[in-house]
């Protein structure tokens, strides 16, 4: 029987249908939301994912602000533009959209963002609190795939999750949500021996590794559900995840599509944090 897909998309809208109401609520406090994104060079990737979020911020009826600098930039002149944007009373969310380019300190930069603006979730202290199982302000795609498994009604509790990945964005902080709501939680990554040994026995498994259908039909186990992270271009341009959809499909009770999938759910979670933050700065703290 083929699997049930999950609707990014669906679920996204949903989530700015009751987002909107926060927002309303801090427009009569006289607090409109804002959210800067700093973007270095002109990687046509970058500029698509900062395009798709202020789009998001204006549907929303967000404020939003661009700051784009060149990606020869200093580190000292990135730094001074996350040190204004830390002290704007406009803004309430700060991201800044990876990767850096090599030259600079990519980890000393994150960490320059103001801890109740990082609607990243990149901050130690935000990824301490996600550790201690108090999640504040949670990194956006792991947060999405939670209430994507929420909205399918998917049990959490007891069940073997499985996550191929252990980037900083995405892997380890969604291992930590899993661990948070009680699942058995195995972290693989794209180098892991014998991988289809770990992804055979997850109940839910997400793959994050950022290899073109990595995870094919005889890895996963039958009922499994699958959220596809992945966002890969093949040579020939189609894009694809880290799951080989059509093989998996017909095993899996649920699976994420790529695109359609988690994107979606991204960029809303970002419009979420970026309220939520707000919602802070007002003494109505939810962090
Ligand atoms: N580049 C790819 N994904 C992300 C993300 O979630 N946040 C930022 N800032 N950059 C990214």
């Amino acid at each position: 029987m083929a699997a049930i897909l999950f609707d990014g998309a669906a679920i996204a809208r949903q989530t700015y249908a009751r987002l909107a109401e926060r927002i309303h609520a801090l427009g009569q406090r006289g607090i409109q939301p804002g959210l800067a994104a700093v973007l270095l060079g002109d990687s046509p990737v970058s500029q698509i994912y900062v395009r798709n979020k202020v789009r998001a911020c204006v549907a929303a009826g967000l404020h939003s602000e661009v700051r784009k600098l060149d990606a020869d930039c200093s580190e000292d002149a990135l730094l001074t533009t996350i040190d204004q944007l830390n002290r704007s009373k406009r803004i309430h969310g700060i991201i800044v959209q990876l990767p850096l380019p090599s030259h600079l300190d990519a980890k000393r930069i994150l960490q320059s963002v103001a801890v109740e603006k990082d609607v990243d979730g990149f901050s130690w202290h935000n990824l301490g609190a996600l550790v201690e199982g108090h999640p504040t302000l949670v990194p956006c795609t792991p947060l999405g795939v939670m209430i994507m498994l929420d909205h399918a009604g998917i049990t959490i509790e007891g069940r073997h999750a499985v996550v191929v990945g252990r980037s900083n964005i995405v892997g380890k902080p969604m291992a930590l949500l899993l661990i948070a709501r009680g699942a058995t939680v195995t972290v693989c990554n794209s180098k892991t021996q014998d991988l289809g040994k770990y992804t055979a026995m997850a109940d839910i498994l997400i793959a994050a590794a950022g290899k073109p259908r990595l995870v094919t039909g005889e890895m996963v186990k039958t009922g499994a559900a699958i959220i596809d992270v992945g966002i890969n271009r093949l040579p020939e341009g189609k894009l694809v995840g880290d799951v080989d959809f059509e093989s998996v499909e017909s095993r899996a009770s649920w699976i994420s599509p790529v695109p359609g999938g988690v994107g979606p759910m991204t960029v809303a979670m970002l419009i979420a944090n970026t309220v939520t933050a707000a919602e802070h700065h007002v003494g109505q703290s939810r962090i």
